[in-house]
């Protein structure tokens, strides 16, 4: 790691959690005939055969609407698509958009909206081994092309080297873009391609060349140069943050290539437009991706008015999978984004790892505290000081200190209700003091926030040294020191207490998120471009960083779905899900339930889905539920859309609605209760399962519920003979009560050759 400023040699980043929350776009003004930014689909077999193109089809449209002005005729179109919908999106009036709402081949309109955002180690916990299991079956991605949606990349990084990477593959389209600090040099055979999209943030009035970003794929945020080197970074060693989480950061799927869609714009809180992800998305169908990550999201809304689940359902069509962030809404339930039964949707957990300093008191106590300081500082033999005389609680609430009282001291402060340890540092900075020791039951704090030496004890720890600091006048601190990474910590994974939880707000009867994957302080590459944190004179500057959010979980999750796309190149985006889901862990590593990082109690399917990511198991699933386009089509019948809704979610004019009944094939159960249903209830669910296992394999049905729920399997034995093989079963579930909370229990598959096929069955009152 190298540091660009004074002889500080870490750096630290922070809580970026770069979901990208849409706000509802209200910023335009509305004069009655300001021109605004929308996407429009249309049905492309009502363009005549005279335009060779669709953008010149698209263009003439434009230029025919009777209002529009010749000056404009140029200008007004921002984006033709191509493949995720059938459309463009323009600046238009509102008489220019009723003009063209009452086109034949109109298929609906979307108002353009905006968003902001939302591992040294992390491999390695994965249980991904060098040895055996999934890196070596799957020559650690070789050859699979990950596409991401993000704010750009910082093509300099050790962790895009190219080392032992082989040219190109010919089916490649893509291509590295030119620009500001930006040329395609910077591309090579691990980033091979890279592109950005702002012209829809340009129209709503950004200028994004003034002090803004790099007007080229260049990540200014840092927030895409992490993801990418997660996914798919090449090995380098001695990465660290500040000397915290050293070691060698390699992504999940090094062997695997990387293509950059810039699609995220600004600085803290970047920022992007739904015409520009949609640019973003339909380039990266035609350049050929095989994976897509999207660290972003937009607000929650029925299929047919989300552009990424539109756009997602046209790349599963074409089968890419679709990896997809949950949000940053936890802890709250009904929170998460990117809920589409087709898009794998990833919560965040923590990692076995903390980051510590240790204090040692005059008394011979030593206790060891949560730091993310990022100076290897000693204090010793200090006066520790906890208010007047040792015998008032000190708050150090905001100006609360005396700087005469604590100059040259270690300060103890207490919890508040609140939890607020960051005004806290703040004041105990502020009065001059040398240290702080910060006393709480909750805490919330950005690595970078430790901008002075600085130690947080959680309750008992806390207790101790207060007790120490009440029982004696002239307490004293005889060390401090920092800059400490503890692995195998106990207990985790536990589900992240941002991460968005089930049921999911449109389709609350299908589990989300799907999967847990690693979000919680993960280490990878960022941008050196700017500083990280300011400690005292000094402004530190990294390049790699600790981040946390489910954007850091996503390409956890993508680079999984790489390896297993490189293992078995015919399977399809359900498949591969459906293989990541029943293997995985609804364990920790104390074997039980995992936990919720927000209360400490054991979480549930709707914190974690179908457990935490187990990539190695997941190369070997045994069965498969799996899910075509059709199948898709059908769950959208079942939703009660118009057929204009339908055909602009599905971009086809004709489809099918077999069976009203029919369920998604999906490895996961919801059974959802109202306040009129009448117990005891029964749902009925019929599966079909896929032997992608050994030959001769027989199954059994193990059934684990609680009380209050009874599931039943009809056959619960199923006799394969060959792989490939295909069986059905029924799925039945009882519900005895009215259940205030929701209960869950497990369905699960298991052979004579140790395959477990796991699925939770969760009942949910909405
Ligand atoms: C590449 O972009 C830079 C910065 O925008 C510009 O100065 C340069 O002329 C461009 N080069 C080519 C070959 O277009
Ligand atoms: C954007 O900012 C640059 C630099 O200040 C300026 O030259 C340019 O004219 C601005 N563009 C628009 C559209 O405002
Ligand atoms: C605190 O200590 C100072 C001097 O050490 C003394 O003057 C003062 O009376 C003490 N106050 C209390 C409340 O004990
Ligand atoms: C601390 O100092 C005060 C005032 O000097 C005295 O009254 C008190 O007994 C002392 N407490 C202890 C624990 O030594
Ligand atoms: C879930 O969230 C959606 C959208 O955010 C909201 O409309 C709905 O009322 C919520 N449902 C519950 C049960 O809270
Ligand atoms: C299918 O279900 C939807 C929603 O429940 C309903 O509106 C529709 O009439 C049903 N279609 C058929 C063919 O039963
Ligand atoms: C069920 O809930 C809805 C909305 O919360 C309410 O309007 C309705 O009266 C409730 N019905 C019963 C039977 O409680
Ligand atoms: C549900 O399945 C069970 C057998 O598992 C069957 O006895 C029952 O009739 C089914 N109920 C419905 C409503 O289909
Ligand atoms: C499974 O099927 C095979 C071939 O049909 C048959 O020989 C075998 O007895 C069956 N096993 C069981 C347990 O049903």
């Amino acid at each position: 790691m190298k540091n660009l400023m004074k002889g500080i040699s870490n750096l630290f980043s922070n809580y970026l959690w770069l979901f990208l929350a849409l706000v509802a776009s209200n910023t335009a003004m509305s004069t009655s005939e300001e021109a605004q930014t929308y996407i429009v689909h249309m049905d492309h077999s009502n363009k005549p055969a005279s335009f060779s193109t669709h953008e010149s089809w698209h263009r003439y449209i434009l230029a025919s609407l009777s209002s529009m002005q010749d000056t404009y005729k140029e200008e007004t179109l921002l984006y033709s698509y191509n493949h995720v919908m059938h459309g463009f999106s323009a600046r238009l009036t509102p008489s220019q958009l009723s003009e063209l709402e009452k086109l034949p081949g109109h298929r609906a309109t979307y108002r353009e909206s905006y968003g902001k955002l939302f591992t040294t180690h992390t491999p390695k916990f994965l249980g991904l081994k060098h040895s055996s299991g999934l890196w070596p079956a799957a020559s650690y991605g070789k050859d699979v092309i990950i596409g991401l949606l993000d704010t750009g990349i910082w093509p300099e990084s050790s962790s895009f080297n190219d080392r032992g990477m082989t040219p190109v593959p010919e089916r490649w389209k893509g291509v590295c873009e030119n620009g500001t600090a930006f040329s395609p040099s910077n591309c090579n055979f691990k980033l091979i391609g890279a592109r950005s999209f702002s012209k829809g943030l340009q129209a709503g009035g950004i200028n994004i060349s003034k002090d803004f970003d790099y007007d080229s794929p260049r990540d200014f945020e840092g927030h895409g140069t992490h993801t990418s080197s997660t996914a798919a970074g090449n090995s380098v060693i001695t990465a660290g943050h500040f000397g915290y989480a050293k070691g060698t950061s390699r992504g999940v799927a090094p062997g695997a290539r990387l293509a950059m869609y810039k699609v995220l714009w600004g600085q803290d809180t970047a920022k992007s437009a739904a015409t520009d992800v949609l640019a973003g998305m339909d380039q990266a169908i035609a350049d050929g991706v095989d994976i897509m990550s999207l660290s972003l999201g937009f607000d929650q809304t029925p299929y047919f008015n989300d552009v990424i689940a539109i756009a997602s359902l046209s790349a599963i069509e074409k089968g890419i999978v679709v990896v997809c962030a949950a949000g940053n809404d936890g802890p709250s339930h009904n929170s998460t984004h990117n809920g589409a039964p087709w898009i794998i949707t990833v919560g965040a957990g923590t990692v076995d790892r903390s980051f510590l300093g240790t204090l040692t008191l005059a008394n011979g106590l030593t206790l060891e505290g949560i730091s993310y300081f990022p100076e290897s500082v000693y204090i010793t033999n200090t006066p520790l000081y906890y208010g007047k005389n040792n015998t008032n609680k000190a708050n150090c609430e905001r100006s609360s200190l005396d700087p005469i009282e604590v100059t040259g001291k270690v300060v103890l402060c207490d919890n508040n209700p609140e939890g607020d340890v960051y005004s806290k540092i703040s004041e105990v900075k502020r009065a001059g003091a040398l240290a702080g020791i910060f006393l709480t039951d909750k805490l919330i704090l950005d690595p970078e926030d430790y901008s002075m030496p600085s130690l947080v004890l959680e309750k008992s720890g806390g207790s101790l040294v207060r007790n120490y600091a009440m029982a004696t006048n002239s307490s004293m601190v005889k060390e401090m020191k920092f800059v400490t990474t503890k692995l195998g910590i106990k207990p985790a994974p536990q589900a992240a207490y941002f991460s968005s939880r089930g049921p999911d707000p449109i389709s609350p009867g299908v589990l989300k998120p799907d999967i847990l994957a690693p979000g919680q302080d993960v280490l990878a590459a960022v941008a050196p471009n700017k500083p990280f944190m300011e400690v005292g004179i000094y402004s530190l500057v990294t390049d790699y960083a600790l981040y946390s959010g489910t954007s850091m979980a996503a390409p956890h999750v993508a680079g999984v779905a790489a390896l297993l796309k490189s293992v078995y190149r015919d399977w399809s985006p359900a498949a591969i899900r459906s293989a990541i889901m029943t293997t995985a862990d609804a364990t920790d590593n104390t074997h039980s339930t995992i936990r919720d990082s927000w209360t400490g109690l054991p979480a549930t399917p709707l914190d974690f889905g179908a457990g935490h990511i187990n990539p190695n198991k997941a190369m070997n699933p045994g069965l498969i539920y799996d899910i075509g386009f059709k199948d898709y089509v059908e769950f959208l019948c079942n939703l009660g859309y118009t057929d204009q809704q339908m055909s602009a979610v599905i971009r086809k004019n004709l489809w099918t609605c077999r069976d009203n009944s029919s369920d998604l094939n999906y490895p996961s159960f919801v059974v959802t209760a109202s306040n009129v249903t009448t117990f005891p209830m029964v749902r009925n669910f019929t599966r079909v399962v896929t032997n992608v296992g050994d030959d001769n394999s027989i199954y059994r049905a193990i059934s684990e519920s609680p009380s209050g729920m009874r599931i039943n399997i009809e056959p619960n034995t199923l006799n394969f003979t060959s792989k490939g093989q295909k069986q059905g079963f029924v799925v039945s579930v009882e519900i005895n009560q009215k259940d205030q909370s929701s209960i869950y229990g497990y369905l699960k598959w298991v052979d004579q050759h140790n395959h477990v096929v796991s699925s939770p069955v969760v009942a949910i009152t909405i």
